[in-house]
């Protein structure tokens, strides 16, 4: 298992490019199976989970030519339904080619997903929208079974949960009704970007969608969808992290292809704190801007509340933690979309953070400087937040578990490398990227 050793305090300069969007490329592909025609995705990023969203497609009877980058994917066999344990076990995004199937084959099978490291996240809301287009749904061996042997019908749903929208529930529904007969009314979508591109790429299919962005979708579901091209929006939350990185080490980064339009909570947030986001003239572009990151020697606490697409979110909690930690006074963040996800609490705490948490909120003492430590990340988010405390700490720092960050970050070593960061990847205790060798942790 790979893990980081991280030398830290060293700033940040130069440029970095913001990847395609993980989230964004996951639903865009499983829209494949919608269409016996060629979809074309560019900048689809090189990731493990993109990886197995190939295997997935293949099991499915999908061609695919190109593992990231452009790809090019066209339907080869549609007989085959059964998404197995096996691929949906290690991404529970796998859940969003079953909308697809069944509005296409009319029939899917996909195992049902488990919890994750930071919570229950229940799929309740994707089967009851699939329900209400007049699926019916079983579950056996831990397989969802969906069936719809005379096609699905448009009606209204609202799909809206005790955490508000679901994301990939909204992915799901709308992909199914876009080839149900007649017209379908989503109430309480989710707004959230990825949600607007997939809806962009369907009407490039041919797909009738009105209302993309807001929280009322109205689809009128036509016979059949075909080829299209398409090109991944940058990730936002990709963004979001170098900025961090770049404000934690007093650094002095441009980011290009930050889609800016889509993250004005989070510029909100940066603004407080005293990191500033500048568009570079003649590159504003909303969606692929190039901005400058810089910060005020002096850092300040704030109040962050994760929610919904337009508000702060959760896939950035972690890493502004990290950010706060470096602020001087109490911060809060509250959890409103996964009141469990703080698994970088304690590895953080291993660092000298000062961190109360009761239940879904976290004071945050801030104003202590990181100390280098060994870490485990928990999950990918985590992940990045302990990569980030460790460009900021004193001394060296181990993060472990690294596939979990590979899972969302196309080689993030290389990348703040490229920056001035020092960071080295080790596998079974074999140096394989980064700079030099320094010592350990456990020798400092
Ligand atoms: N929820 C339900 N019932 C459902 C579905 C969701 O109660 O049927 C609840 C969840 O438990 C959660 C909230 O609704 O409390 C929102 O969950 P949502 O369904 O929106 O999450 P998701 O679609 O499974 C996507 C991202 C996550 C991101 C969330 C929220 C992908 C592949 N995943 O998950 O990304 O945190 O939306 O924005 O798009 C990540 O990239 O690190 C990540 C976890």
């Amino acid at each position: 298992m790979d893990s980081f050793r991280i030398q830290g305090g060293r700033r940040l300069s130069g440029t970095i490019e913001v990847e395609g969007s993980k989230n964004a490329s996951l639903p865009l592909m499983a829209a494949a199976l919608l269409t016996d025609g060629e979809l074309t995705l560019h900048k689809v990023p090189c990731l493990s989970d993109i990886t197995n969203m190939t295997r997935l497609l293949r099991e499915l009877g999908i061609e695919v030519d190109g593992e990231c980058g452009t790809v090019k994917m066209r339907v080869v066999d549609p007989n085959r339904i059964h998404a197995q344990y096996d691929i949906v076990k290690t991404m529970r995004a796998s859940i969003c080619v079953l909308g697809p199937m069944l509005a296409r084959r009319r029939r899917a099978r996909v195992s049902m997903p488990g919890g994750c490291s930071f919570g229950e996240r229940p799929i309740d809301l994707h089967l009851r929208g699939l329900e209400a287009l007049g699926a019916k749904i079983e579950l056996t061996e831990g397989d969802i079974i969906a069936t719809a042997p005379n096609g699905l019908k448009g009606t209204t749903i609202f799909l809206g949960g005790p955490f508000g929208s679901t994301v990939l529930g909204t992915a799901n529904v709308m992909s199914a009704a876009v080839l149900a007969e007649g017209t379908t009314v989503i109430e309480c979508a989710a707004c959230e970007p990825e949600i607007v591109d997939l809806a962009r790429l369907l009407i490039s299919m041919g797909a009738r969608i009105e209302g993309v962005g807001g929280p009322r979708l109205v689809i009128r579901g036509v016979e059949s969808l075909g080829s299209a091209q398409h090109t991944v929006i940058p990730d936002r939350i990709v963004a979001g992290t170098y900025a961090v990185a770049a404000a934690v080490t007093n650094g002095d980064v441009t980011i290009r292809e930050f889609p800016y339009d889509c993250m004005l909570s989070v510029l909100d947030r940066f603004n407080e704190i005293g990191v500033h986001v500048e568009l570079v003239a003649g590159h504003d572009d909303p969606m692929h801007a190039t901005v400058r990151v810089t910060s005020e020697r002096t850092l300040r606490p704030t109040v962050i509340t994760t929610q919904p697409h337009p508000g702060f979110p959760t896939d950035l909690q972690a890493q502004f933690m990290t950010l706060v930690c470096l602020a001087g006074g109490n911060s809060i963040i509250t959890e409103k979309i996964y009141p469990e996800r703080f698994g970088h609490v304690a590895e953080l705490s291993r660092m000298g953070a000062k961190i109360y948490r009761q239940g879904p909120t976290c004071v945050v003492s801030g104003g202590t400087p990181f100390k280098g430590a060994q870490v485990m990340a928990s999950d990918l988010r985590a992940s990045a937040s302990l990569v980030l405390a460790g460009l900021a700490a004193e001394g060296v720092t181990e993060v472990s578990r690294i596939y979990h960050l590979d899972r969302g970050y196309t080689r993030m070593e290389e990348h703040l490398n490229m920056l001035g960061a020092r960071i080295e990847r080790v596998r079974e205790g074999a140096v394989v990227a980064g700079e030099a060798p320094m010592v350990t942790a456990a020798a400092v």
